[in-house]
């Protein structure tokens, strides 16, 4: 495990903020092997070190966030008795508990797709709140034209289904990328069929801020960066709209 500032370390255990950490230190209420230190950003060993705040040892426990490209063919499950989910194709100490998919992909779908143990995060994500903007590339059976950019842009209402509008560019006869801020079940395949298109590939690209990096071939995987971390739920990146 890689040094890390304490004061970074406890604000990601949730223990204290950046400034709350200066404040214990500048109280003797931070200890680190058995000594006390009057600074909260000397660098320690989280897994190694024994860290003491206000006279209670923490107990460490680093979450995880991956993303993977997902491939077709696999659950966006945690679990499943009869078929192969995406976490059966993280290694053994990665299946930990708690993990789980933040925010599912058809079985079909292919992409980015964001793994975590991290519960707080993925309620923060998926919340309807928050509308976190997705970025699909998506294939269909249909010529697409302009009126089906308007349909989408305009909000698709149809039967029992009703979407908010979502920017759609056409990228080829057949081909678009369209941006959506919910996440409801089947979400893309729907929209498509309200415009009488029917699916035929669909990859997911972008979740917030955090795109699918393209050196990560089906069913790879890699950790997240600190910064990939807080662009999770950043909105302000809307390439189409
Ligand atoms: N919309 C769908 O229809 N399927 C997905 O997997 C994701 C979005």
């Amino acid at each position: 495990m890689a040094l890390e500032r304490l004061d970074k370390i406890l604000s990601g255990q949730n223990i204290a903020t950046r400034s709350e950490a200066k404040k214990l230190a500048l109280k003797c209420r931070l200890e680190v092997n058995g000594k006390i230190t009057r600074r909260s950003d000397i660098k320690v060993d989280p897994e190694k070190d024994v860290i003491v705040v206000n006279g209670v040892k923490l107990v460490y426990k680093k979450q995880l966030y991956l993303m993977m490209n997902k491939p077709s063919g696999v659950l966006s499950a945690s679990r499943d008795r009869n078929a192969a989910t995406v976490l059966d194709l993280l290694p053994k100490e990665l299946r930990r508990e708690g993990m789980f998919p933040a925010g599912r992909l058809d079985k079909d779908t292919t992409g980015l797709l964001l793994l975590t143990d991290d519960g707080e995060l993925g309620h923060r994500m998926l919340s309807p709140k928050k509308h976190v903007y997705k970025l699909y590339s998506v294939e269909c059976d249909k010529l697409l034209s302009e009126d089906d950019v308007t349909r989408f842009a305009q909000g698709i209402s149809s039967g029992e289904d009703t979407f908010l509008p979502a920017a759609m560019k056409i990228t080829g006869d057949n081909s678009a990328l369209v941006e959506i801020c919910e996440g409801k079940f089947h979400q893309i395949k729907r929209m498509f069929h309200a415009v009488g298109a029917e699916v035929t590939a669909l990859k997911r690209l972008r979740i917030g801020g955090v795109y699918l990096d393209d050196s990560l071939s089906e069913g790879q995987w890699r950790e997240l960066t600190d910064e990939e971390i807080r662009l999770i739920t950043d909105n302000s990146i809307k390439e189409l709209s």
